[in-house]
């Protein structure tokens, strides 16, 4: 890190919504957290009425969280944090560059369980449904989910909850079709 900058670790749809200027961009990896379909989305994937469901982290001892990280420009945090403001707060975190294999420290953007929309585990046959039926400014929550499982192919991070998910849904859309 250097003065002007701070690095950023995306799990969810900062790995593959990318809409800020960044400095650096690498595959990276957390220790310590786990993702989960577990924060409802009032502004993005759903609305205030119909909320969403998208990623956070939990902590889980043992587990390695892969995602990426993002050198930025201080200026650009305010864009984020608007981005993130349905419940996100900054955490401070070691970020393990995967191809550097060198650690840095940066921010990362959690959503706990106390925050007003945070809705937490369910059934995961009633987690695809709820994501199936759930639309909202910044498209339909399939789309969210699908597009998080691709990236997440591509940087080769294996995330059970996720592709369990992914899978379900995937599964719901051939039996409609
Ligand atoms: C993140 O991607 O790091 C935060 C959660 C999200 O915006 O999906």
């Amino acid at each position: 890190m250097d003065k002007n900058s701070d690095w950023v670790f995306g799990y969810g749809s900062l790995i593959y919504k990318v809409d800020f200027p960044y400095l650096d961009r690498e595959p990276a990896q957390i220790e310590g957290w786990g993702r989960r379909f577990w924060q409802g989305s009032h502004d993005h994937r759903g609305t205030p009425d119909a909320p969403g469901r998208v990623v956070t982290l939990v902590p889980e001892a043992g587990r390695a969280c892969r995602g990426m990280a993002y050198r930025v420009a201080h200026e650009v945090f305010e864009h984020l944090d608007h981005r993130e403001k349905n419940g996100y707060e900054h955490h401070r975190v070691d970020i393990h560059l995967l191809e550097r294999d060198t650690t840095v420290n940066g921010t990362l953007y959690v959503a706990g369980r106390d925050n007003p929309a945070f809705i937490g585990p369910a059934d995961p046959a009633d987690m695809a449904e709820h994501i199936l039926s759930a639309h909202g400014p910044s498209g339909d929550n399939l789309d969210y989910l699908l597009a998080l499982a691709e990236s997440l192919r591509e940087i080769g991070e294996t995330d059970e909850h996720v592709f369990d998910l992914e899978r379900r849904v995937r599964a719901r859309l051939a039996e409609s079709r």
